[in-house]
């Protein structure tokens, strides 16, 4: 066969060219999906309690994800300042990923435990009363709003769906652990755990 009819007909040229870049793409990421490290979760880890899931729900509601990233990448300025480098194995059961690209605030991957749950409660009604330079909005009906509980069993059961190591007992204790709750209580609760299952690695 001449070779140069593929120099001359450029549909002939661009069907050869996706197809090689496809081969390309394949061999690249279908290996993730049979890696371990990229598809276990990290010894430690354990599903959101039923109050941090209602907590990650609102984060979500808030827009946080929009200012903060939580995804610390493997460079010394970033591990020095946030810890170690964020790892596949400690995201697996987050539904939706909350990577985030944007960071008008500080990365919060680790930020469990960094600061008191008192802490967080005065930064997140008003921002300017413990970090005076601060340009976070405060999210002051948080502290009004109460959780009902309605869907928090429901949500569970959705994320057991897709993996996620729910028990029939902590589904059914849900609405009971989260009713009456403050948002700005179940929020603290899942801000508080980010990170903390790495062991040995902070
Ligand atoms: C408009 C951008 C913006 C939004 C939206 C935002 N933040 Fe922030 N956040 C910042 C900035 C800037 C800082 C750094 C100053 C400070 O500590 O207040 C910060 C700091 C923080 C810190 C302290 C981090 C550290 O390591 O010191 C936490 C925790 C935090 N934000 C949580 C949240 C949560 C939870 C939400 C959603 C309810 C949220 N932020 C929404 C901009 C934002």
């Amino acid at each position: 066969m001449k070779l140069d009819v593929v120099e001359k007909n450029i549909g002939l040229m661009l069907g050869l060219v996706i197809f090689v870049i496809s081969l390309g793409g394949l061999a690249e990421i279908v290996p993730l999906f049979y890696q371990d490290s990229v598809v276990k979760p990290v010894p430690g880890l354990r599903p959101l309690t039923a109050l941090e899931l209602e907590g990650r729900d609102i984060y979500i509601r808030e827009g946080c994800v929009g200012c903060h990233s939580q995804m610390i990448r493997p460079l010394q300025a970033e591990t020095e300042r946030y810890g170690h480098y964020s790892l596949a194995g400690e995201s697996v059961w987050d539904h939706p990923f909350l990577f985030g690209s944007k960071r008008t605030g500080p990365d919060l991957a680790r930020v469990g435990k960094r600061y008191s749950d008192e802490w967080h409660r005065a930064h997140l009604m008003n921002p300017r009363d413990v970090v005076p330079e601060s340009n976070m909005p405060g999210f002051p009906w948080l502290a009004k709003n109460e959780l009902d509980g309605e869907y928090t069993a429901a949500k569970m059961r959705a994320l057991r769906a897709v993996g996620v190591p729910y028990t029939d007992a902590d589904i059914e204790g849900a609405k009971e652990a989260v009713e009456g709750k403050t948002e700005v209580v179940a929020l603290i609760a899942y801000l508080q755990q980010l990170g903390t299952h790495l062991q040995g690695g902070k």
